[in-house]
């Protein structure tokens, strides 16, 4: 007869629910995930996309145009917005527990009174759905004087990290992030985590002015590939001070939003430019600045940088990154997460499942090192059915 060893409680398998809707405002992306203390596997991804006037709520709110009852009013529609997507997807399955980043309307971390919101009221799922949901992850790392950001890092390194080399994995949603993992030396591995600026959001923006809200985003790069890219006014863009500041370093719809588009727009008119040329230029607005921040800011030469969010659907977006990687560091691969098994739009949720896990095991979620935080810290608040 064999003898069975039961199961340590951390070789347990439980399955966790990670809701995310970032900067972009696209929609929500629900990830199931089936989580260990050393590993995590996708079970499902799925998306719910935003109504056109709950973006424009949104929108508005981001943008300081919204009185504090009309935020009120959102943040309670969210919630029930939040538990209808779950809700749509989840089946039959019962996770053990629901990270919901929720929609942030204002980030900023800077070093006197940092402040930091995400809207959608956690209440809401918790009575819909009859389960634990964890909520409100950026505040507790901001208060140990970290940014609050990035918060993927510790769902990059558990998925994506490998012995011996050195990874990148780079968020392209509205704004991007990378995570360096640096593990040549197996005793020391070094990470780092921090948003490099923009990567659809303005692409996204200029789209919509030029098609007049017709298209959303600029599907495959099709737009980009028919333009020429002005090098003048790139390099005027590129001197944005974002870029040169060392990490720990995190942004937002704030800086690379309306504002900047709508002065953007005025040196655009004067330029001349058709709608393709500022959306190649912009295109490579995003690579270029990624390309600057991984030479000034890496310490590293990363043998592969893997390709995440819905910015590596692009085409010509990934295909400019690539030429501006490879123009730096010859030998590197550059991948996107759908051929390592993870959707491009699952891995932010995922995050925020794995994240929700280590709340409920109360095991700290940051990465002090990476967002800059005095201490490692317990990410996000619960409330329970
Ligand atoms: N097929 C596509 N072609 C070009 N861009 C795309 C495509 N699919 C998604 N995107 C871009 O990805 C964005 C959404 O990416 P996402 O990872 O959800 O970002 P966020 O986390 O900011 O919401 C869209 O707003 C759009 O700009
Ligand atoms: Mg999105």
């Amino acid at each position: 007869m064999t003898k069975r060893t039961p199961l340590r409680d951390s070789q347990r398998t439980d399955l966790a629910l990670g809701i995310m809707s970032g900067t972009s405002v696209d929609g929500v992306d629900c990830a199931l995930c089936a989580v260990t203390d050393t590993q995590v596997k996708l079970r499902r991804h799925w998306q719910v996309s935003f109504p056109k006037r709950l973006r424009e709520r949104i929108i508005s709110a981001a943008k300081c145009q919204s009185s504090s009852w009309e935020v009120a009013q959102l943040h309670h529609d969210l919630g029930r917005f939040y538990a209808c997507a779950v809700r749509s997807g989840l089946g039959q399955d019962r996770p053990m527990v629901i990270g919901l980043h929720g929609q942030t309307i204002f980030h900023s971390p800077k070093k006197r009174n940092p402040a930091t919101f995400q809207l959608g009221e956690a209440a809401w799922l918790v009575e819909e759905l009859r389960l634990p949901v964890v909520s409100n992850f950026r505040a507790a790392d901001l208060a140990a004087g970290g940014q609050g950001a990035p918060l993927a890092t510790l769902f990059h390194k558990l998925a994506f990290g490998q012995q011996r080399r050195v990874v990148c994995v780079n968020n392209l949603g509205g704004i991007s992030n990378v995570t360096l993992l640096d593990f040549r030396a197996e005793d020391s591995p070094r990470i780092l985590a921090f948003d490099t600026g923009p990567a659809n959001m303005l692409l996204d923006i200029a789209v919509r002015h030029f098609t007049e809200g017709r298209k959303k985003c600029d599907t495959d790069g099709k737009l980009a590939a028919r333009g020429a890219i002005d090098e003048f006014l790139l390099s005027e863009w590129l001197e944005h001070p974002f870029f040169r500041a060392p990490p720990p370093k995190s942004t937002g719809r704030e800086m690379f939003g309306e504002t900047f588009w709508d002065t953007a727009l005025r040196r655009i008119k004067a330029r001349r430019l058709s709608c393709s040329d500022v959306i190649a230029t912009l295109t490579e607005y995003t690579a270029r600045s990624i390309a600057f921040n991984y030479a000034l800011h890496l310490g590293a030469a990363p043998d592969r940088v893997i390709l995440c969010g819905g910015g590596a659907a692009n085409h010509m977006l990934v295909g400019r990154i690539t030429q501006n990687l490879r123009a730096l560091f010859a030998e590197v691969e550059v991948v996107k997460s759908d051929s390592l098994g993870w959707p491009l739009q699952a891995v932010e949720p995922a995050a925020f499942a794995v994240l929700a896990w280590y709340r409920i095991k109360g095991l700290p979620g940051n990465l002090p090192e990476t967002t800059g935080a005095r201490h490692a810290a317990v990410l996000g608040q619960l409330a329970v059915p």
